[in-house]
């Protein structure tokens, strides 16, 4: 296995700082205030995380590996040298796709993008076991692992690109244009990208799935606040500040919140903040879109991405979907 230290400003220690320190002044004094979702995961965010994937109210998780294992054979066919996968989190999903596929494929190059060193030490550590693997663990953003990739694109055989988790799910829709369009930038015609997506149901079931009765989900919120006391001076008390779990009907997307309990001043040093947030005022910190199949789609349509397949778990609602660049 190696590992590579992504070079740029954003993924060394005091340019990511700042960086965090930069996006935390700027979210959370727009109205209503805000905080960009992708620093819910540090490395005490990335374990609530996967706390989550395990509770019985969020099935995501459960009913993507179900598909990744019944379909691993058909996702990973014998042309696939080369997989990157952005978000790799704890590795468990693409062992288990490795293994679906059975024997019979070639040597495989994996690349795995994290923004916490802790999920991809535990990655690595899923993903050694397996045979006929070579591992590069890459810690950094999305942008960064994409950069690097576009990079190797002259290496033999096809590319496929994960994107699981639903993660599609945390951008809105300019955002996710973009990506999906930085990710086919990275790939060449013939290579594909294999998405992850959860689906519409019953509003009951999405408020408990983001809303657990065992607080695992509210604890992964207020980390955030914890996050920034630790990393960027602030004084924000987590009891001053509860869990709140919407469903945006018309969005179509689950938004978490946390609600001031009462009228607070708040101090961030780093971030060269002084505020007062009044009783019932939120924070937005994370919007979770959920689609039908046809929407996932036509989105990966207006990316250039041809459809080759699409897989669609009925019990809990969630759909893998494999797309050819064209
Ligand atoms: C990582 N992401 C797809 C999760 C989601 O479902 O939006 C993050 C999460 N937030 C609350 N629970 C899980």
């Amino acid at each position: 296995m190696t590992s590579t230290a992504m070079t740029g400003h954003a993924t060394t220690a005091e340019g990511s700082r700042s960086r965090f320190a930069n996006d935390v002044r700027d979210f959370l004094t727009q109205h209503p205030r805000q905080l960009p979702s992708r620093y819910l995961y540090d490395d005490l965010g990335s374990a609530l995380f996967e706390a989550i994937c395990r509770l019985p109210w969020y099935p995501l998780t459960r009913a993507e590996l179900r598909l990744l294992k019944s379909h691993g054979r058909e996702i990973l066919d014998a042309g696939v040298t080369t997989l990157i996968e952005l978000g790799s989190g704890s590795g468990v999903k693409l062992s288990a796709l490795i293994a679906a596929a059975g024997t019979g494929r070639r040597h495989l190059d994996l690349h795995l993008v994290d923004v916490s060193k802790g999920a991809l030490t535990q990655a690595s550590r899923a993903l050694e076991g397996l045979e006929d693997v070579r591992i590069e663990t890459h810690e950094g953003t999305y942008e960064d692992g994409l950069a690097g990739f576009r990079l190797a694109r002259h290496v033999a055989g096809r590319r496929l690109a994960l994107f699981l988790g639903s993660n599609i799910g945390n951008f809105d829709p300019p955002g996710r244009e973009a990506f999906l369009g930085s990710v086919r930038q990275a790939l060449n015609p013939g290579d594909d990208l294999l998405l992850g997506a959860d689906l519409l149901k019953p509003e009951r079931e999405l408020l408990l799935a983001y809303d657990d009765p065992l607080g695992v989900t509210a604890a992964f919120n207020r980390n955030l606040l914890a996050r920034i006391n630790r990393e960027l001076e602030g004084n924000f008390e987590l009891d001053g500040f509860a869990h709140r779990a919407l469903w945006n009907e018309a969005r179509s997307r689950i938004e978490m919140h946390l609600r001031s309990l009462r009228r607070q001043r708040i101090q961030i040093r780093e971030a060269d903040l002084d505020f007062v947030m009044a009783e019932g005022e939120m924070i937005w910190t994370e919007s979770s879109y959920k689609y039908d199949p046809a929407q996932v789609v036509s989105m990966l349509e207006r990316s250039s991405f041809r459809v080759r397949a699409q897989w669609i778990d009925t019990a809990d609602r969630f759909a893998l979907t494999l797309a050819e660049a064209i």
